[in-house]
Protein backbone atom coordinates (compact mmCIF):
# COMPACT_ATOMS: atom_id res chain seq x y z
CA UNK A 1 0.00 0.00 0.00
CA UNK A 2 1.50 3.48 -0.82
CA UNK A 3 2.44 5.61 2.28
CA UNK A 4 -0.01 8.32 1.12
CA UNK A 5 -3.14 5.70 1.69
CA UNK A 6 -1.57 4.53 4.42
CA UNK A 7 -1.89 8.22 6.30
CA UNK A 8 -5.49 8.61 4.91
CA UNK A 9 -6.36 5.57 6.39
CA UNK A 10 -4.62 5.94 9.59
CA UNK A 11 -6.21 9.59 9.46
CA UNK A 12 -9.98 7.57 8.57
CA UNK A 13 -10.06 5.62 12.04
CA UNK A 14 -9.07 8.48 13.98
CA UNK A 15 -11.63 11.05 12.87
CA UNK A 16 -14.51 7.82 12.54
CA UNK A 17 -15.64 8.13 16.35
CA UNK A 18 -17.45 11.32 16.91
CA UNK A 19 -16.54 13.34 20.63
CA UNK A 20 -20.29 13.02 22.40
CA UNK A 21 -18.93 15.76 24.63
CA UNK A 22 -18.32 18.41 21.58
CA UNK A 23 -21.39 16.87 19.32
CA UNK A 24 -23.70 20.09 18.63
CA UNK A 25 -27.04 20.01 20.44
CA UNK A 26 -29.78 20.88 17.43
CA UNK A 27 -31.27 23.49 19.74
CA UNK A 28 -34.28 24.07 17.06
CA UNK A 29 -34.96 20.21 17.64
CA UNK A 30 -34.98 20.54 21.48
CA UNK A 31 -38.01 22.83 20.99
CA UNK A 32 -40.33 20.62 19.31
CA UNK A 33 -39.60 17.10 20.75
CA UNK A 34 -40.49 16.62 24.32
CA UNK A 35 -38.23 13.09 24.15
CA UNK A 36 -35.35 15.02 23.19
CA UNK A 37 -34.24 16.07 26.68
CA UNK A 38 -32.77 19.69 27.51
CA UNK A 39 -29.22 18.90 27.96
CA UNK A 40 -27.36 19.72 31.62
CA UNK A 41 -25.05 22.14 30.89
CA UNK A 42 -26.81 23.47 27.31
CA UNK A 43 -27.46 27.11 29.02
CA UNK A 44 -24.67 29.88 29.24
CA UNK A 45 -26.74 31.79 31.68
CA UNK A 46 -30.31 33.03 32.54
CA UNK A 47 -30.48 35.11 29.15
CA UNK A 48 -29.84 32.30 27.38
CA UNK A 49 -32.35 30.04 28.79
CA UNK A 50 -34.89 32.75 28.88
CA UNK A 51 -34.27 33.54 25.06
CA UNK A 52 -34.62 29.74 23.79
CA UNK A 53 -37.05 28.58 26.38
CA UNK A 54 -39.23 31.56 24.92
CA UNK A 55 -40.01 30.07 21.56
CA UNK A 56 -40.49 26.35 23.27
CA UNK A 57 -43.03 24.41 21.43
CA UNK A 58 -42.42 20.70 23.77
CA UNK A 59 -45.89 20.79 24.69
CA UNK A 60 -49.07 21.28 24.13
CA UNK A 61 -49.51 23.97 26.82
CA UNK A 62 -47.77 26.21 24.32
CA UNK A 63 -50.69 25.91 22.21
CA UNK A 64 -52.95 28.29 24.60
CA UNK A 65 -50.27 30.38 25.91
CA UNK A 66 -49.95 33.90 25.73
CA UNK A 67 -46.38 34.19 26.86
CA UNK A 68 -43.34 32.07 28.05
CA UNK A 69 -42.87 32.72 31.93
CA UNK A 70 -39.48 31.76 32.39
CA UNK A 71 -38.59 33.64 35.45
CA UNK A 72 -37.96 36.76 37.50
CA UNK A 73 -34.93 37.64 39.95
CA UNK A 74 -31.70 37.86 40.82
CA UNK A 75 -29.87 35.33 38.86
CA UNK A 76 -27.65 34.68 40.94
CA UNK A 77 -29.78 34.57 44.34
CA UNK A 78 -29.26 32.55 47.29
CA UNK A 79 -32.66 31.41 47.21
CA UNK A 80 -34.95 29.94 44.43
CA UNK A 81 -38.45 29.99 44.92
CA UNK A 82 -40.20 27.63 42.82
CA UNK A 83 -43.47 27.66 41.89
CA UNK A 84 -46.72 25.41 39.96
CA UNK A 85 -47.44 27.79 36.79
CA UNK A 86 -48.51 30.69 35.66
CA UNK A 87 -51.71 31.95 36.19
CA UNK A 88 -53.58 34.31 34.05
CA UNK A 89 -51.69 37.35 34.90
CA UNK A 90 -48.62 35.61 34.31
CA UNK A 91 -49.47 34.39 31.02
CA UNK A 92 -50.22 37.85 30.28
CA UNK A 93 -47.32 39.83 31.55
CA UNK A 94 -44.46 37.20 31.02
CA UNK A 95 -43.57 37.40 34.62
CA UNK A 96 -43.71 34.84 37.36
CA UNK A 97 -45.59 35.74 40.65
CA UNK A 98 -47.89 38.96 39.62
CA UNK A 99 -51.56 37.86 40.30
CA UNK A 100 -52.90 38.49 43.69
CA UNK A 101 -50.38 35.32 44.74
CA UNK A 102 -47.54 37.50 43.43
CA UNK A 103 -48.43 40.42 45.54
CA UNK A 104 -48.82 38.27 48.67
CA UNK A 105 -45.59 36.23 47.93
CA UNK A 106 -43.99 39.64 47.40
CA UNK A 107 -45.23 40.73 51.13
CA UNK A 108 -44.16 37.20 52.80
CA UNK A 109 -40.29 38.26 51.95
CA UNK A 110 -40.47 41.96 52.42
CA UNK A 111 -41.75 40.76 55.86
CA UNK A 112 -38.07 39.62 56.21
CA UNK A 113 -36.68 42.12 54.54
CA UNK A 114 -36.42 39.73 51.55
CA UNK A 115 -37.52 41.46 47.94
CA UNK A 116 -37.59 39.52 44.58
CA UNK A 117 -35.22 41.92 42.40
CA UNK A 118 -32.61 41.41 44.73
CA UNK A 119 -32.63 38.10 47.18
CA UNK A 120 -34.74 35.56 45.31
CA UNK A 121 -35.20 33.92 41.94
CA UNK A 122 -38.70 33.34 41.29
CA UNK A 123 -39.85 30.33 38.46
CA UNK A 124 -42.21 27.84 37.70
CA UNK A 125 -42.62 23.86 37.29
CA UNK A 126 -44.16 24.71 34.11
CA UNK A 127 -42.95 27.79 32.59
CA UNK A 128 -47.06 27.97 30.21
CA UNK A 129 -50.06 28.71 31.90
CA UNK A 130 -52.05 25.14 32.29
CA UNK A 131 -55.89 26.25 30.68
CA UNK A 132 -58.22 27.38 33.34
CA UNK A 133 -55.76 27.12 35.78
CA UNK A 134 -55.27 23.38 35.92
CA UNK A 135 -52.40 21.31 37.37
CA UNK A 136 -49.83 20.83 34.96
CA UNK A 137 -50.29 17.20 33.34
CA UNK A 138 -47.68 14.75 33.81
CA UNK A 139 -45.88 15.17 30.37
CA UNK A 140 -46.33 18.61 30.78
CA UNK A 141 -44.03 18.78 33.74
CA UNK A 142 -41.99 16.37 31.81
CA UNK A 143 -41.33 18.40 29.21
CA UNK A 144 -40.12 21.48 30.75
CA UNK A 145 -38.43 19.79 33.31
CA UNK A 146 -35.15 20.72 32.13
CA UNK A 147 -35.41 24.23 31.90
CA UNK A 148 -36.21 23.74 36.06
CA UNK A 149 -32.89 21.75 35.86
CA UNK A 150 -30.88 24.33 33.93
CA UNK A 151 -32.35 27.59 36.49
CA UNK A 152 -31.20 25.68 39.55
CA UNK A 153 -27.18 24.93 38.10
CA UNK A 154 -27.43 28.55 36.95
CA UNK A 155 -28.86 29.91 40.34
CA UNK A 156 -27.17 27.71 41.94
CA UNK A 157 -29.31 28.34 45.21
CA UNK A 158 -28.25 27.72 48.74
CA UNK A 159 -32.35 27.60 49.04
CA UNK A 160 -35.02 26.02 47.56
CA UNK A 161 -38.36 26.99 48.40
CA UNK A 162 -41.10 24.78 46.86
CA UNK A 163 -44.04 26.70 47.46
CA UNK A 164 -47.26 23.60 46.69
CA UNK A 165 -47.83 20.12 46.18
CA UNK A 166 -46.19 20.20 42.61
CA UNK A 167 -43.37 21.77 43.23
CA UNK A 168 -42.22 19.21 45.80
CA UNK A 169 -43.43 16.15 44.20
CA UNK A 170 -41.60 17.52 41.12
CA UNK A 171 -38.57 18.18 42.95
CA UNK A 172 -38.62 16.21 45.74
CA UNK A 173 -40.51 13.21 44.89
CA UNK A 174 -42.30 14.02 47.58
CA UNK A 175 -46.39 12.95 47.35
CA UNK A 176 -47.58 13.80 51.03
CA UNK A 177 -49.93 16.48 51.70
CA UNK A 178 -48.01 20.24 51.87
CA UNK A 179 -49.60 20.31 55.36
CA UNK A 180 -47.48 17.47 56.82
CA UNK A 181 -44.10 18.56 55.55
CA UNK A 182 -44.35 22.43 55.37
CA UNK A 183 -42.08 24.22 56.94
CA UNK A 184 -39.10 21.23 57.34
CA UNK A 185 -35.95 21.39 56.19
CA UNK A 186 -34.97 18.76 53.61
CA UNK A 187 -30.70 18.69 52.05
CA UNK A 188 -29.81 17.05 48.91
CA UNK A 189 -26.90 18.02 47.04
CA UNK A 190 -26.18 20.64 49.62
CA UNK A 191 -29.12 22.36 49.08
CA UNK A 192 -31.81 22.89 51.54
CA UNK A 193 -35.33 22.37 50.29
CA UNK A 194 -38.38 23.80 52.44
CA UNK A 195 -42.26 23.30 51.01
CA UNK A 196 -44.12 25.95 52.22
CA UNK A 197 -48.06 26.74 51.18
CA UNK A 198 -48.62 28.25 48.26
CA UNK A 199 -49.45 31.75 48.54
CA UNK A 200 -52.74 30.88 46.60
CA UNK A 201 -54.10 28.75 49.71
CA UNK A 202 -53.09 31.68 51.99
CA UNK A 203 -55.29 33.62 50.22
CA UNK A 204 -58.14 31.11 50.55
CA UNK A 205 -57.41 30.88 54.56
CA UNK A 206 -57.49 34.68 56.05
CA UNK A 207 -57.44 33.76 59.52
CA UNK A 208 -53.89 34.98 61.52
CA UNK A 209 -54.85 32.68 64.53
CA UNK A 210 -52.04 30.57 66.17
CA UNK A 211 -51.89 27.46 63.95
CA UNK A 212 -53.08 28.77 61.09
CA UNK A 213 -51.72 28.53 57.14
CA UNK A 214 -50.71 32.39 57.36
CA UNK A 215 -49.27 32.20 60.82
CA UNK A 216 -47.50 29.05 59.91
CA UNK A 217 -45.92 30.72 56.94
CA UNK A 218 -45.26 33.47 59.36
CA UNK A 219 -42.95 30.84 61.07
CA UNK A 220 -41.32 29.49 58.00
CA UNK A 221 -40.41 32.54 56.51
CA UNK A 222 -38.87 33.77 59.47
CA UNK A 223 -37.08 29.81 59.96
CA UNK A 224 -35.27 30.03 56.01
CA UNK A 225 -34.38 34.35 56.88
CA UNK A 226 -32.36 32.64 59.96
CA UNK A 227 -30.46 29.78 58.08
CA UNK A 228 -30.00 32.42 55.48
CA UNK A 229 -27.71 34.68 57.89
CA UNK A 230 -26.33 31.14 58.77
CA UNK A 231 -24.93 30.64 55.40
CA UNK A 232 -23.88 34.72 55.50
CA UNK A 233 -22.20 34.18 58.77
CA UNK A 234 -20.20 31.37 57.87
CA UNK A 235 -18.89 33.43 54.76
CA UNK A 236 -17.82 36.33 56.88
N1 LIG B 1 -49.03 30.55 40.89
C1 LIG B 1 -47.87 29.91 40.60
O1 LIG B 1 -47.64 28.80 41.04
N2 LIG B 1 -47.00 30.56 39.86
C2 LIG B 1 -47.19 31.77 39.37
O2 LIG B 1 -46.32 32.28 38.68
C3 LIG B 1 -48.39 32.42 39.70
C4 LIG B 1 -49.30 31.79 40.47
Amino acid sequence: MASEDQIQLFELAGAAQPDPSTETVDRARLLLDAKLPIPPGLYADMQDLRQHCSNCFRCELSQTRKQVVPGEGNPLADILIVGEGPGQTEDETGLPFVGRSGELLDKILASVNLTREKDVFICNVVKCRPPENRDPKPNEIAACNGYLREQIRLVDPKIILLTGKVAMATLLGIKQGITKVRGQWIEQEGRWYMPIFHPAYLLRNQSREKGSPKWLMWQDIQTVKAKLEEFSGRQA
